[in-house]
């Protein structure tokens, strides 16, 4: 038997129990091992079956010598950060699907997870179900990789696709996206971004090994996006997505995440919904795309459990991924070239021929004072300077192409 404690019986730590006992024979038949929860552990009363397992006091955890791996899905900061570290100590692996934490600190927990000769692993903590990190570690391991760009938070583009193709509120698909346990306990990390942030940090942190502060990532969320910003998109045959990428150049890596327009045909326009989708690409490789279930109970929590497997298929073997304490140097990303989706006065329209050139302008019904278009690819800075040129810009928004993939 592989004794098994959860810490922190929230919607991921429930769908851990749940995965282990229903799939219990299956995993059995599959790898031969006897997985059970043998203690978890929350704040809250837990009912039914888990209840009887349930404690209090973390320590009972780490005094229980059955327990061999201990899986970390409170979330935040603290104490998951000290709970990790005790069970470490303890002489307990941990699985983790806490993204904040390991965006935070993880290369530190993978060094002592070494030390120990024990395991920190973290599958579930980017892309919910998607075996994103695994396969960049093992397959990719072969490949010079100069950029990776993904929708990497659920909850936005769940709202997002709700607004464009049901004209829904954003209010209201946020209070759905909480309703179906995809938001994080406060959704300001979803919608402002820094949840995608701390994923693709983790990410390049993986690929580069030098770690990523996610303090040092540009990052904007979808909060300012309205649904006239989608209709305009959508007329120009396009849509918006909250995209958190990297590049690698000569002088280091451009690193952001915010609201992207993506062009109709392009493989992430079709991402919707809770689904996150990741492409990567490689000097050998070319890009390839990794696309599934970025949040919810049950695909996070399988992400969870097939690391939970692994390790127990792998006890007392350093089979983490890691990074080291380097940090990674991020250049400034208004060096970066890409095209614009502008909205600005219809008094605008022979100024912007002027700075533009022959772009394609189109016009909301419901907004005769407006226009919109694309403009043509600039460095950021270079746009900044025409933009800042118009006579009633009501704003921008960055345009993704695929030189920058
Ligand atoms: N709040 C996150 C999301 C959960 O919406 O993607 C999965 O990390």
């Amino acid at each position: 038997m592989t004794g098994i404690a959860i810490l922190g019986f929230g919607t991921v730590g429930s769908g851990v129990y749940n995965v282990i006992e229903k799939n219990h024979d299956h995993i059995m038949a599959n790898t031969g091992l006897d997985l059970k929860v043998v203690r978890i552990c929350d704040i809250k009363d837990i009912d039914g079956e888990p209840g009887k397992i349930a404690t209090k006091d973390f320590e009972d955890l780490l005094k229980d010598p059955r327990v061999e791996i201990i899986v970390e899905t409170m979330g935040g900061l603290h104490p998951a950060r000290e709970f990790s570290e005790m069970a470490l100590d303890a002489g307990k692996s941990v699985v983790t699907s806490n993204k904040e934490l390991v965006a935070d600190c993880g290369g530190v927990f993978l060094r002592k997870a070494k030390e120990l000769g024990l395991n920190y692993m973290f599958e579930a903590s980017v892309g919910g179900g998607i075996p994103v990190i695994r396969s960049i570690m093992n397959s990719l391991v072969g490949e010079d990789i100069t950029s990776a760009k993904g929708i990497l938070n659920g909850t936005t583009n769940y709202i997002l696709t709700k607004m464009s193709e049901e004209g829904v509120e954003y209010k209201d698909a946020l209070t759905e996206a909480q309703r179906l346990g995809y938001a994080e306990k406060d959704p300001t990390d979803d919608v402002e971004g820094i949840d995608a942030c701390r994923k693709i940090a983790i990410i390049a942190s993986l690929i580069y090994q030098k770690a990523v502060d996610p303090e040092d990532i540009y990052t904007e969320g979808i909060s300012s996006l309205t649904k006239t910003d989608l209709e305009y998109a959508s007329k120009l045959k396009a849509t918006i997505k909250l995209l958190a990428k990297f590049r690698k150049t000569d002088e280091g890596v451009a690193m952001m995440v915010c609201p992207f327009v993506i062009k109709r045909g392009t493989p992430l326009y079709g991402v919707n919904g809770v689904y996150n989708a990741v492409t990567v690409n490689g000097t050998m490789m070319g890009e390839i795309m990794y696309y599934g279930k970025g949040a919810g109970m049950y695909p996070t929590a399988s992400a969870v459990v097939a690391d939970v497997i692994r390790e127990a298929q792998h006890f007392g073997k350093d089979i983490s991924p890691g990074w080291t304490a380097d940090k990674m140097k991020l250049i400034d990303i208004c060096e970066e070239v890409r095209f614009f989706l502008v909205r600005t006065g219809k008094e605008d329209e022979d100024l912007v021929k002027e700075l533009f050139g022959d772009v394609k302008i189109v016009h909301l019904e419901d907004r005769p004072e407006e226009i919109g278009f694309f403009t043509p690819e600039y460095k950021e800075k270079d746009f900044m300077e025409l933009y800042n040129r118009l006579s009633c810009p009501v704003k921008f928004i960055r345009g993704d192409i695929d030189a920058d993939s």
